[in-house]
């Protein structure tokens, strides 16, 4: 690449084609498209001559200008009332972008939920069908966006679970594609996808390994073969490469430099996440995020660099665990973090990091440490990967550094299986076998596979560590044969709750570090260490809005004009109750059986309340938490005039502490609230959670019946054989679960390397 001069914005990283879209009929097309089209429709006053009910929802002269004045009031920005109404008027069916994400979001879908999806599109599309569900004869997609809109409204509400079910599926994709795409409210909320004063940071060149054309198997020789470039993986390789063995690290993702990052959110849930960003549980009551590319999770996370704390490690000790409480560990930890530079002395808090510090001020909070190498990083789009490298991450420090003490890499490698060998009656691992799928001719991976070198490679190794993440790794022992009935169980999640709030003040959610404070009040709500913490969340807007409530296409569209001024929060909590993941029978992916228990969801309301109570003292004009049939809280006393700025502070002068998280109580309004939100019932489907931290798939068991890696990351049965990555937690970490995979990966590592010293 030419280095003559660096781009001001990411390279843009190109998209496969969209498949034919053949798995629906026009009919169910139809449908589907008269739904998403009512979710978010144009919005014009009835008395435009363009007007038409079937394309249009249509509102009164009056009750326009009474939304505008509403915005005038609630907004900083207010545009201009031709802007609003042209913004009211777009219709997302004609955006192009739209339609293609939509598209793509739905060929991503695992089979059987397109099944299922094409179902109820078709029996919708009968007189029979949509009597049933909409009450009336004429199917949806032949009646008035208001109609349709109308039927949306009273499927949320709806007794039979089928349609309140399908009315959150597809809002949740209309939203995100809406949130991703939609040119007004990217611009009347100064929203740019990729961070201000962009700069690339440095690419480092891996120097991945190439397999040339022809139908004959490779094979590789070495003394370690790694799978899974993420958190775990990237610090195995660095120690034991460091050490003087040789090692090969292969991941099924491919590597993307800085100058592309961070990727439009359309490539990056193409490139960056395990299975293209649209994994939910089996109940659609969580929505998973993983990472999978170079680097994996450590790619896309957030920075938020957090120790395992004592009670946690003293759980995991008492299970016969004693080094998660040694002086040893200890220094595991300090390790990890000393690589990546992990220090909270740099950080510029944004108004979030700054809302749970002031907001909470009486209760325990702190800043959140970060491994951005003693940088400030003032970037909130690192979800979507770190453009400037300042993020120390498993491809800017772990691996580089593995690299330079001579380890080799080979991206695009997807590892179907483990080799044994099998003589004398024990099952020896001795490497693994995978396909590589190599760059087009561009050096390009959007063009079809077809088209490019497939290659089977056999990777022979005197050690294998497995290191493909929480959802993968138990997948990849179940089809090399072990068959331990513990392996995928104990699926930990970290379920969170999330709350949105609009304030007085231009955020800017989106610039800034995104978690770099954290509140601990509510972490040990049960006397065991299960409860909550509280932090911020990234304001890339598909991640804070795709379960923003949706009360009507009206009250949603004002909403969004206030983005600008929204922060969003999540209650994380440590869940004590499990789930399960297993092979698909339809395409072998990982399915997710998982439901927030009523113990673990109670901890969460509990801190969607915290939540509610630190908005409103920090000012919140709004506060929307993310609970079904509760509504918005609407703070009746408001700035009078849209240019003045002095609200907030006329406010907190007439009552509100910011010492006092109860103060808010003396507010009748809000308290009345609160206690709505408190006795609300956050059942799933109809509440949704979200998770980015998957854990315990593989755990680690001091005996051999209860769990699938010893305490020195063996699995049990084999030899040679490790797990090394966030699948081998005894339980959820309760911190953000990235140091203590790598203190984990770093002890196992150390491990390996002085078996694999002792056998020389
Ligand atoms: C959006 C997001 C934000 C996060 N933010 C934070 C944070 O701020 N702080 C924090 O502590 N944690 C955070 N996490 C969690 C953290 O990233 C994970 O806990 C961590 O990455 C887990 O590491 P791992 O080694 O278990 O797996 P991963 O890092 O997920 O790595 C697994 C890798 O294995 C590869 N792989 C899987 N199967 C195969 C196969 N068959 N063949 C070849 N390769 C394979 C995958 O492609 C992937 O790259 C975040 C996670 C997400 C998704
Ligand atoms: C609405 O606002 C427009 C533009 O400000 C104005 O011309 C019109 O008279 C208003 N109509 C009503 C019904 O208030
Ligand atoms: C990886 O290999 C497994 C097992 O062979 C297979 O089920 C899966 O679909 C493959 N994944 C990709 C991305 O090719
Ligand atoms: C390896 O594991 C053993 C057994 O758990 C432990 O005693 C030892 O300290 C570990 N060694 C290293 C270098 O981590």
């Amino acid at each position: 690449m030419a280095a003559a001069q660096l781009p001001t914005v990411p390279v843009p990283v190109e998209l496969p084609a969209l498949g034919p879209g053949t798995y629906f009929n026009e009919i169910q097309w139809q449908v589907l498209f008269s739904i998403i089209d009512a979710v978010i429709p144009s919005i014009v006053i009835d008395s435009a001559a363009e007007k038409n009910e079937n394309h249009h929802l249509q509102i009164s002269q009056s009750q326009c200008n009474e939304s505008y004045e509403y915005i005038q009031q609630v907004t900083s920005h207010p545009p201009a009332f031709e802007e609003f109404v042209e913004y009211l008027g777009a219709r997302p069916l004609e955006n192009q972008l739209f339609l293609c994400q939509v598209r793509r979001m739905l060929d991503n879908l695992p089979p059987q939920l397109k099944r299922q999806l094409g179902g109820l599109l078709s029996l919708l599309a009968t007189r029979l069908g949509s009597l049933a569900a909409t009450g009336y004869i004429t199917p949806i997609h032949e009646q008035p966006v208001r109609i349709r809109e109308a039927i949306l409204r009273s499927w949320q509400g709806s007794w039979f679970k089928i349609w309140p079910v399908l009315a959150k599926s597809i809002m949740t994709l209309t939203r995100i594609c809406w949130a991703q795409t939609d040119h007004y409210f990217h611009r009347l909320n100064g929203y740019i996808d990729y961070p201000r004063h962009y700069q690339p940071g440095p690419a480092f060149a891996f120097g991945f390994m190439q397999f040339g054309e022809g139908s004959e198997p490779e094979a590789v020789d070495t003394d370690v073969v790694i799978v899974g470039s993420g958190c775990g993986g990237a610090v195995c390789a660095k120690i034991l490469a460091e050490a003087g063995h040789r090692v090969v690290v292969v991941d099924k993702g491919y590597y993307f430099s800085p100058s592309q990052l961070p990727m439009r959110p359309d490539a990056g849930h193409e490139y960056l996440y395990e299975a293209k960003g649209r994994m939910q549980s089996t109940d659609s009551s969580m929505s998973i995020l993983a990472g999978s590319c170079w680097g994996g999770g450590g790619t896309v996370n957030w920075s938020v660099s957090l120790q395992p704390q004592g009670y946690v490690r003293q759980e995991w000790a008492d299970q016969g665990l004693e080094f998660f409480t040694t002086a040893e560990f200890q220094h595991c930890l300090d390790r990890v973090c000393e690589v990546m530079g992990v220090s909270d002395a740099h950080i510029k808090h944004n108004h979030g990091g700054r809302a749970i510090l002031e907001g909470a001020r009486k209760l325990d909070a702190k800043p959140c440490p970060q491994n951005t190498g003693g940088a400030e990083h003032y970037c909130g789009h690192c979800v979507l990967g770190c453009g400037s490298a300042e993020k120390k991450g498993p491809t800017v420090s772990w691996l580089p550094a593995a690299a330079k003490a001579g380890a080799q890499f080979i991206e695009g490698f997807n590892v179907s299986e483990v080799l044994f060998d099998h003589t004398d009656g024990n099952k020896q691992a001795t490497g693994v076998f995978g396909k590589w799928t190599s760059r087009d001719e561009h050096g390009q991976v959007h063009t079809p596979e077809a088209g490019r070198i497939q290659k089977s490679v056999y990777l022979k190794a005197k050690k294998v560590i497995v290191a493909c993440g929480t959802l993968q790794s138990p997948l990849l022992l179940m089809r090399s044969g072990f068959e331990n009935p513990h392996i995928g169980r104990h699926l930990y999640m970290h379920p969170v709750g999330m709350v949105n709030a609009a304030f007085d003040d231009v955020i800017n959610g989106w610039e800034g570090g995104i978690i770099t404070s954290v509140c601990t009040s509510f972490e040990n709500l049960d006397g065991k260490g299960h409860g909550v913490k509280i932090e911020t969340s990234a304001m890339v807007p598909h991640l804070a809005l795709f379960n923003h409530p949706w009360h009507g296409a009206l009250q949603w569209k004002l909403n969004m004009l206030r983005y600008r001024q929204m922060n969003t929060f999540i209650s994380v909590a440590r869940d004590r109750d499990t789930g399960r993941v297993y092979p698909s029978p339809d395409d072998s992916q990982p399915v997710i059986a998982y439901t927030p228990s009523d113990f673990d969801r109670a901890h969460i309301l509990a801190g969607q309340v915290a939540i509610a109570k630190l908005c409103y003292i920090q000012g919140a004009t709004e506060i929307w938490p993310f609970v079904a049939d509760v509504p918005s809280f609407v703070r009746r006393q408001r700035r009078t005039s849209s240019a003045g700025t002095t609200g907030a502070a006329d406010e907190k002068s007439d009552g509100d502490n910011v010492d006092n998280i109860d103060q808010g109580i003396n507010d009748p309004d809000f308290a009345a609230w609160l206690r709505v939100l408190q006795g609300a019932n956050n059942r799933p489907p109809l509440t949704s959670f979200s998770s980015a931290h998957q854990m315990g798939t593989c755990r680690m068991s001091a005996r051999e019946a209860d769990g699938v890696v010893d305490p020195r990351g063996r699995v049990w049965g084999a030899g040679n054989l490790y797990v090394a990555d966030a699948s081998i937690f005894p339980s959820a970490s309760g911190v953000n679960p990235m140091i203590t995979t790598m203190a984990i990966a770093d002890w196992i590592a150390q491990n390996v390397s002085m078996d694999l010293k002792r056998a020389k």
